[in-house]
């Protein structure tokens, strides 16, 4: 693990570190750092070195790659202690790097496939969250997503599941995440349209370097009538995609630690356009026990690369609470809460990062 968890920190990003963050963007089975994946797997009385759990390189070739990797290492989480585990050194790690709320992903079926039962899944997660509140954060919600490179009655009987978990409020919205070649959204049009009916937020990877970015990200919007895109940088190849997503004020969920792992890029200055072309871009971790760092670091590299200004870092912050599913005070408060941070800092912090 590196960056701000490694213990670096200097002036710039000390501010970073303090700035309230509101992470969109982070796979709950992407925080599980390979350390944790092996206890979990030898406690279950497996072999760890038997299932390559250690190797987690500093590139992946692709997303293929990182998901076979990302799959083979959930085999260790099996009871609803080990989910509670891995989100209670989530929202742990979180709070030490500013997050003040978090909209997380899990995949639930890469877990009822091996037989864990959904509710032990959503019970785990879900104590863990109650538990980091009473702490005093932060705050948290859950969002399931769908397997893309799984079939549309798994998906269907996936959501049939978690049903009864939206009804308590468990689970607030549904997103579409693994491979996406060959899966695009409209696949799953039948099935968001029924969670939507169901109360569900809706949210789509629309991963960096797919041959078919551009044609998904329109289906996101034409066919699926997302509210949120997960990644969708590559909307600046459409000068017309990136104007609709500007105007319709998506959430776009940048993760550059990711990008960098994959495919050899931060892609800050994707970072910069998009703001630049008033789009609700925000920054986030991805899969941070696999990609080098969590939401600090992903603030603290970008601001480096594209030499961010306190104001922009703070737009970036912003733009995160607008494109969150927090109700209006809530939200409120946290924009209020960011920019009473950035007035406090700036006598002590009066240089910018550039
Ligand atoms: N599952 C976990 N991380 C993912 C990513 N970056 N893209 C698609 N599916 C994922
Ligand atoms: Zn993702």
């Amino acid at each position: 693990m590196g960056g701000f968890e490694g213990g670096m920190l200097d002036a710039a990003s000390d501010f970073v570190l303090g700035l309230p963050k509101c992470e969109l963007h982070v796979h709950l089975e992407g925080t599980l750092e390979a350390e944790m994946a092996r206890s979990m797997v030898a406690r279950h009385g497996n072999d760890p070195a038997s299932v390559g759990l250690g190797e987690r390189p500093a590139a992946f070739a692709g997303l293929s790659d990182f998901l076979a990797r990302y799959y083979a290492a959930m085999q260790g989480l099996q009871d609803e202690d080990d989910f509670y585990e891995l989100t209670t050194a989530y929202l742990e790690t979180a709070r030490r790097q500013g997050v003040v709320y978090a909209e997380m992903f899990f995949d639930p079926q890469a877990h009822t496939s091996r037989g864990v039962p959904f509710g032990t899944v959503v019970s785990g997660i879900h104590r863990a969250q109650q538990d980091a509140l009473a702490r005093g954060g932060p705050d948290s919600a859950l969002v399931m997503c769908l397997l893309r490179d799984e079939s549309l009655d798994s998906a269907h009987a996936t959501l049939a599941e978690s049903l009864p978990y939206r009804d308590r409020g468990w689970i607030l919205g549904i997103g579409l995440d693994s491979d996406e070649r060959g899966n695009p959204p409209s696949k799953f049009a039948g099935v968001f349209e029924r969670a939507r009916g169901a109360g569900f937020r809706v949210t789509m990877h629309c991963d960096p370097r797919q041959e078919t970015s551009v044609a998904h990200l329109w289906e996101c919007l034409d066919v699926i009538g997302v509210e949120r895109i997960d990644h969708g940088i590559e909307c600046l190849s459409d000068d017309r995609l990136t104007g609709e997503i500007a105007r319709r004020r998506l959430g776009l969920t940048a993760c550059p630690l990711s990008n960098l792992r994959l495919y050899g890029t931060l892609m800050a200055d994707a970072v910069t356009e998009l703001m630049a072309r008033d789009v609700l871009v925000t920054l986030n971790s991805d899969d941070p026990a696999y990609f080098g760092g969590y939401i600090a670091d992903n603030f603290a590299a970008v601001a480096d690369e594209a030499h961010l200004t306190r104001a922009e870092l703070a737009v970036l912050a912003k733009n995160a609470f607008l494109a969150s599913w927090l109700a209006p005070a809530r939200r409120d408060g946290y924009l209020r809460a960011v920019d009473d941070y950035v007035s406090a800092a700036a006598p002590s912090h009066s240089a910018p990062t550039r």
